[in-house]
Formats: C-alpha cells, sequence, structure tokens
C-alpha cells in the first residue's frame, strides 16, 4: 500500500485578492464571495481533505498571494483519478453542485490562466503603489479587476487612470467654453475667476472697499472726538487765565541806588515804570488816565507824554498838561527776602490820597 501526504487542515490567511484560482482548483473546498475567499463548511473535515489532498496543493499553489495554508500527515494514498480531463469535468461539476443556485446563476468576469494571474497579483502585492495600465473600454482584465477588489475590501481607493483624450474636456478646454455650456462647478470656477475672487473670497474690489470703510470710520472717530472736546468747552465756564499778578523784579539794593529823579523803563512790559524818589522807589501804572493809551518817559522832557491826545505827566506821575483828568495811578510795592515785588492786583490812586499809605511805596 503506498503512502502520500494527506491534506488534514487547510486555512486561509488574511490577503485574500479574490482572485478565484482557488476555487477553481478546489471548488468543493474554497468558495470565492465578493470580498474574499472562505473554506466551505465540510472542508473543516480532515476526512473530507484528505481525498482532496491533490487540489488543494493545486490551490495553493496557484494562489497568487500564497494566503492557502494546510497540514498534512503520511496516510495511505488515495485512488487515483482516471485522467486530467475527467478530473476537470468532476471539478467543475462538484463546484456546480457546491454553489448555492443564486451564486450559480450569477457568471464572473473570466479570468487569465491560474499562472499568469498569480505572476500579476504577486507582482501587485510587491510594488502596490504602482498604478496598473488600464483600458476603460473593452473587456476589463481579470488581474486587474481582482487587484481592485482586494484594495476596495480593505478599505482602500483603486484609481483607473484615464488620458486626456480619454478623460472628456480639460480645465483649459472649460476656460475657453462660454459659461452656459459648463458643469455647475466649471461655470462657477469661470465665474470666480473672472470677477477676481480667490478661493477665500477676498477680492480687489472688497479690499478697497474695505479701505474707504476704515478711513471712513477712522474719520468719525476723529469727529466725534472733536465734538465731545467741543462741547465739553462749550459747557465749561469761560474763565480767562490771568498771569500771576505779582512780578519780582529784582534786589532792592539796585533800584535804591537809582538817582532820584530817575524812571526804569525795564518793566514797561509787564505795565509799570519803577519811579526813584527822595526817598522811596514807586511802581508807576502806564496807563493814561484819560482813554487808556500808553506814555512815553522824555528824559530831556523830564515827562511822560500820552501819544495819543498830548496829555504829560510830571515824573512822579501828576498830569499837569493835555486832557488827562488826573495822576497816573501806582501799584502796590514791597520787599521780600530783599527782592522788589510788585503786586498789579492793588492800585493807588492820587486824588484818594492812598499814595501816603504805606503799602504804596517802599523806603530807600
Ligand atoms: Fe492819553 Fe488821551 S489817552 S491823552
Amino acid at each position: 500500500m503506498a503512502t502520500a501526504e494527506l491534506v488534514t487542515r487547510v486555512w486561509i490567511e488574511p490577503g485574500c485578492i479574490v482572485c478565484d484560482a482557488c476555487e477553481n482548483a478546489a471548488p468543493t473546498v474554497f468558495h470565492v464571495t465578493d470580498d474574499t475567499c472562505v473554506i466551505r463548511p465540510d472542508a473543516l473535515n480532515a476526512e473530507f481533505t484528505r481525498p482532496l489532498t491533490a487540489e488543494i496543493k493545486e490551490a495553493a499553489e496557484e494562489c497568487p498571494v500564497d494566503v492557502i495554508k494546510f497540514e498534512v500527515v503520511m496516510g495511505e494514498a488515495p485512488a487515483a483519478t482516471a485522467t486530467p480531463a475527467a478530473a476537470k469535468e468532476e471539478k467543475a461539476a462538484a463546484k456546480a453542485d457546491a454553489d448555492e443556485p443564486a451564486t450559480a446563476a450569477v457568471k464572473k468576469a473570466p479570468h487569465k490562466p491560474a499562472a499568469a494571474a498569480k505572476e500579476s497579483g504577486k507582482a501587485a502585492a510587491k510594488s502596490p503603489e504602482k498604478a496598473p495600465t488600464v483600458s476603460v473600454a473593452g473587456e476589463p482584465d481579470p488581474a486587474i479587476q481582482a487587484l481592485l477588489r482586494a484594495a476596495t475590501s480593505r478599505g482602500g481607493m483603486a484609481v483607473i487612470g484615464k488620458t486626456d483624450a480619454e478623460s472628456g474636456p480639460t480645465a483649459k478646454m472649460w476656460e475657453k467654453a462660454p459659461a452656459s455650456e459648463l458643469p455647475p462647478d466649471a461655470r462657477q470656477a469661470k465665474v470666480l475667476k473672472a470677477s477676481g475672487e480667490t478661493k477665500d473670497g477676498v477680492t480687489r474690489r472688497g479690499v478697497l472697499t474695505g479701505s474707504a470703510l476704515g478711513i471712513g470710520w477712522l474719520a468719525f472717530g476723529g469727529a466725534s472726538v472733536v465734538s465731545a472736546v467741543a462741547f465739553q468747552r462749550f459747557m465749561m465756564p469761560n474763565v480767562l487765565e490771568e498771569p500771576d499778578p505779582r512780578v519780582r523784579i529784582g534786589k532792592l539794593e539796585v533800584y535804591a541806588a537809582m538817582p532820584p529823579g530817575e524812571v526804569n523803563n525795564d518793566h514797561k512790559p509787564d505795565g509799570f515804570w519803577i519811579i526813584r524818589l527822595e526817598d522811596r522807589i514807586a511802581a508807576l501804572n502806564i496807563i493814561c488816565t484819560h482813554l487808556g493809551c500808553i506814555p512815553n518817559w522824555l528824559a530831556n522832557d523830564r515827562k511822560f507824554k500820552c501819544p495819543c491826545h498830548g496829555s504829560g505827566f510830571r515824573q512822579a506821575g501828576i498830569n499837569f498838561e493835555g486832557p488827562a483828568p488826573r495822576p497816573l495811578e501806582r501799584f502796590r510795592i514791597e520787599v521780600v527776602d530783599g527782592f522788589v515785588v510788585v503786586d498789579k492786583s492793588k492800585k493807588y490812586q492820587y486824588e484818594k490820597g492812598q499814595w501816603e499809605s504805606a503799602e504804596s511805596f517802599v523806603e530807600v
């Protein structure tokens, strides 16, 4: 009795590309679905697989991705099949019996010879990133079909490339075609391109409009601030800030050294002259008592002469000619820390006897 290897267990490892090679070789053992290949329930029994050892080995050999695995034991060799042709017919009959009626009614696409399929399948498994050459017309290539099913069954994506001639109008053709003849997306792209709008929706007109709005708002803000300040000034009391009426003019020794009868013009811009009398100094107001003009000190004539109407005043301020009705006025004067200080807020009039006030002069 001859012995031989007998298959006692067969299984399929992950990686099936659904090429039908195994089912063609052993239809009673393998069943190829739309997504993968499974072992038929009867073939899960060692008693069933032993007589089919040759077919299972053939299926494993023809599998392009080598996912069919099996275990063998040494045992009594089964009786040989009469002829290869008869074996093929038996396989076909067995497959027809094994398939369900609905499945059997659906004819699968013709396949390449198993060897060719194996070669192309292995090549694809080694370099899956390479896109196969595909013809979009005519009979589909079984190997390509198997590869596409394998890719899509695992969640992948398969793409069949086309030439420009096959893929219809190109982008340049769409640019030349009228918008009314284009599909909606191409028409929108053409309109956006013509209007100058970018994919982000930013246009030249939009930028200019935004700039104009920004300038407008800036001007509005500026005008609002100016208006608020003007309103505040309008609501506030209209108070004039006058300069400090007290003027510190210098050390007392300077003015004490003046000869009697002399006039110091240095503080005429401040509104007064410093006059040196016999035993004192005084601050004489420069405003003419007629109509408010400002007289000038004429040293040669020893008098103040008003240029407006000709009024004349002696060096002490007494009026003696012209329309001036009364003498010039004097300001309060004092010495603070050795410095002479004139206070223009307080005036002293000769006709009222105020020149005798101690605050209207400083003794020297
Ligand atoms: Fe001085 Fe008339 S204002 S004389």
